[in-house]
């Protein structure tokens, strides 16, 4: 156990697990101790420091704080794991999130993914859903090579298996920042460039467009494929491989 997870049982733990079960934090099975083990490190920053604990930026539920920093709940493990090794490594840009990822080991990275993988998705209030969306995001533009978004990310913004992460509930910013990353090589993970490629066929009034449409999806409030059950025949589950066409709903 590190120093800063030994201290936080030792005093900071009696004194926050009552206000955080009242907020539901504390909501799980008792026998998963990875994930408890992973809710520690959300709470205490593990060998980052307390004052980098996730849940300061990401909020208690996991659901952002509704401007740079992103939703994790419900996202699938292995997406999250795979961002934390990207900023550790270099390969996904940010000043905060490098240096907590750097002091994460890869088990407490993975540890931390599955908590957060195991929140429940918190639709919440959004905006009013653009109308009509626009036609990059349901249509694509096959004179440009572009693929509609949703055949990716889902008609509801609600992803679509582990690789292709859900867009609902993440702020309009932080959508379009990372559209901006990958044309900046700020972020160079995505699997197959398959980001890299469609950011640069985009002019900045489509990424403001799709961003802001894109933030008040509804998702889907329990995310499947964040349970290793409903990934198991999930045909989209391999990035290389993206659905053709959006899926009717
Ligand atoms: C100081 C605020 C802050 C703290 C503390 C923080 N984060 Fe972040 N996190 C951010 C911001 C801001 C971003 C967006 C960065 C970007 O643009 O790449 C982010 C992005 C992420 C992402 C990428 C999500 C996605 O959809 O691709 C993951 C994963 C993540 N954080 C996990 C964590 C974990 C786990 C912890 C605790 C160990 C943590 N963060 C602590 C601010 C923070
Ligand atoms: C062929 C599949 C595919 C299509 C089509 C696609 N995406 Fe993506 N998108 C991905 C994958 C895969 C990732 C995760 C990349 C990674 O692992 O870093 C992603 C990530 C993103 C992210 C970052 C999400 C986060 O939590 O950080 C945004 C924003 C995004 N896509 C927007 C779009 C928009 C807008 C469109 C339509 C113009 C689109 N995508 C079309 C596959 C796709």
């Amino acid at each position: 156990m590190s120093r800063a997870s030994q201290l936080l049982s030792r005093w900071l733990w009696p004194a926050c697990l009552a206000p955080l079960a009242a907020c539901g934090v504390a909501e799980r099975t008792a026998a998963d101790r990875f994930t408890r083990s992973g809710e520690l490190l959300a709470l205490s920053g593990g060998d980052a420091g307390a004052a980098n604990a996730c849940f300061a930026c990401h909020g208690l539920n996991g659901q952002g704080n509704g401007a740079g920093a992103p939703r994790l709940a419900g996202l699938d493990a292995g997406y999250l794991a795979r961002q934390m090794d990207a900023y550790a490594d270099g390969l996904r840009r940010h000043p905060e999130m490098e240096s907590i990822a750097r002091q994460f080991s890869q088990a407490d990275r993975q540890a931390v993914s599955f908590h957060y993988a195991a929140m429940p998705f918190d639709p919440g209030v959004r905006g009013e859903p653009v109308s009509p969306p626009p036609a990059l995001y349901t249509a694509g533009d096959p004179a440009r090579g572009l693929q509609p978004c949703a055949a990716c990310h889902g008609l509801a913004g609600e992803g679509g298996g582990p690789a292709n992460p859900p867009l609902a509930g993440q702020p309009a910013a932080y959508l379009a920042e990372q559209l901006a990353k990958w044309r900046r090589s700020e972020r160079r993970n995505d699997p197959g460039n398959v980001m890299l490629g469609i950011s640069r066929r985009l002019s900045q009034q489509e990424v403001a467009a799709l961003a802001a449409y894109a933030a008040t999806l509804p998702g889907r409030p329990e995310y499947p494929a964040a349970f290793p059950a409903a990934r198991r025949d999930d045909p989209r589950n391999d990035a290389s491989t993206p659905r053709r066409h959006a899926a009717a709903r």
